[in-house]
């Protein structure tokens, strides 16, 4: 390849800061995920810590995920908290109503806590709105957080966890417009309001999450219709998209087999994404008050692949092809991290785009996974502004798409600067298919300031599609990449299809 990329690095030039939380995670009651994928159960063979699985735990707590979102989706709604406390024998069995089977409630609020705090993960309780009440939500809250002796907190006492638990952010409903209670817009916003006025009054220390929609329209209704008396002091966040990369309606072909049209195809819609955040975005600006600022949140989003049915649990495999498009997808939210403050992947173990894989008492990573570990490196950093120039690859529209496309760069990047003003991290993805990318980053700053040290860590292989397995469980995994150091120059060779980070230091 005799073109070389250039991705240019503007450190003075901040565009954000990185909100920990886009990194963030997303677990529901579903398919295998909680149960066997978190949740084995304090008299399992597999070796567990007080029931919670001890190998997902491990490897969860090595990526350092910073927030996990419980209990759904669609099981949110149809869920109540008060099931799934107290002696597990004493938990009533419920039918899971979206997704199949029964619910012992074994695993429930002190459970799910635990496990955040296992993994060292802020927790994101969403409230039964479609089926439950304020004072439902009320009293979830206050067996969270409530700090003195009234009956929940007592109870909470009781279950061996006498001080609060740190519950930070509280949605208010998922998907109301659809499986959180057919709501229409303003209906809704009649709803949020109610739930959110007790929740904020019984801890105003909270952050209220409420539920949008992709549809432009749903979100403008909502808003205004919370407009007024105190309506937009109600509302921290929105979370306005949930955005699946479907292959159940798109040409983006299998989990494992795809064509190469398809690869790119799935890539790109990512631009459709993009669209949905500027959207998102207008609507907030519109809508907050002078001084506030309503983040945006996408509480779900992730690969949805054919195989990936309510009758398989909604498992799928998880190729190299998975691990780039996240990795595409993380790189956008940095450039949008002026607005976006939590992102959660869907859905961590067995479910959809998934971190991790079990079956019995094997556990495996994976590629999705080692792109988590390596982007957290951005985590809480001064987001950079970053221009790419590099080879394109001509836009070709998935039949679900009636916008115009923009070719893409072979070569997508986002760069971050720590606190210390010398740690600079620039996360790029080669998504070209066919040929490995000289690519130089230079380093653009008013003191020109030099690269010092350099290395990078790089997910790829020989064939996008692929993937870890049982057998081959070590398939992908981060290999340390050779970096050309020049002055305010860094050269490094993108293999084909992959992913790289490099952690460089500025002096
Ligand atoms: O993640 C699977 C489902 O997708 C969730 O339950 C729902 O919120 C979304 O439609």
């Amino acid at each position: 390849m005799d073109e070389t990329s250039i991705i240019t690095v503007h450190v003075d030039h901040v565009t954000g800061t990185i909100n920990p939380s886009i990194y963030g995670h997303f677990i529901e009651h579903l398919g295998r995920c909680i149960y066997p994928g978190i949740w084995v159960g304090p008299r399992s063979r597999t070796p567990h810590v007080q029931g919670l699985r001890k190998d997902v735990i491990d490897a969860l707590q090595r990526i350092q995920l910073p927030v996990m979102r419980w209990p759904g989706g669609c099981f949110a709604d149809a869920y109540h908290w008060i099931d799934g406390v107290g002696p597990p024998h004493r938990r009533p069995r419920r039918p899971n109503i979206w997704w199949g089977g029964e619910d012992s409630n074994e695993f429930g609020t002190d459970e799910f806590l635990r496990f955040c705090s296992s993994i060292g993960a802020e927790p994101y309780l969403c409230v039964n709105v479609g089926s439950g009440s304020p004072q439902e939500a009320v009293s979830w809250l206050e067996y969270c957080t409530y700090a003195g002796s009234s009956s929940y907190a007592q109870l909470r006492a009781a279950h061996g966890h006498p001080q609060p638990y740190p519950v930070r952010y509280w949605g208010v409903g998922n998907e109301n417009w659809g499986c959180g209670g057919s709501f229409d817009p303003a209906s809704y916003a009649r709803a949020y309001r109610r739930f959110a006025t007790y929740l904020r009054r019984a801890n105003p220390s909270i952050q209220l999450i409420g539920c949008g929609h992709t549809t432009p329209d749903w979100n403008l209704r909502f808003m205004e219709a919370l407009r007024g008396p105190r309506g937009m002091r109600l509302i921290d966040a929105l979370s306005m998209i949930h955005y699946y990369f479907s292959g159940r309606r798109n040409p983006f072909g299998g989990d494992v087999d795809f064509t190469d049209a398809e690869y790119y195809n799935l890539l790109f819609d990512v631009q459709n994404l993009e669209y949905q955040i500027q959207q998102a975005s207008r609507v907030m600006d519109f809508f907050a008050e002078p001084g506030q600022t309503i983040g945006l949140v996408i509480d779900e989003w992730g690969t949805w692949h054919p195989q990936a049915t309510v009758e398989t649990g909604l498992y799928q495999q998880n190729t190299l092809r998975d691990a780039i498009l996240a990795a595409v997808v993380l790189n956008l939210f940095t450039r949008y991290s002026r607005k976006i403050v939590m992102a959660n992947l869907a859905q961590t173990v067995n479910v959809l785009q998934s971190l991790c894989l079990t079956r019995g008492e094997k556990t495996i990573v994976t590629p999705t996974y080692h792109v988590f570990d390596l982007y957290h490196a951005h985590m809480g950093n001064a987001a950079l502004l970053v221009d790419v120039n590099s080879p394109q690859i001509p836009a070709v529209a998935p039949p679900s798409l009636t916008r115009t496309l923009t070719p893409l760069h072979a070569v997508d990047a986002s760069a971050s600067l720590g606190a210390d003003g010398t740690s600079l991290v620039v996360t790029l993805v080669n998504q070209g298919l066919d040929n490995a990318l000289d690519t130089e980053i230079h380093v653009v700053s008013a003191q020109r300031k030099e690269v010092d040290t350099g290395a990078a860590r790089t997910l790829a292989a020989t064939d996008v599609r692929a993937h870890n397995d049982f057998d081959a469980p070590h398939n992908l995994t981060l290999h340390d990449e050779a970096v050309g150091l020049n002055g305010t120059i860094v050269h490094f060779t993108a293999p084909q299809h992959s992913v790289t980070r490099l952690s460089l230091t500025l002096t």
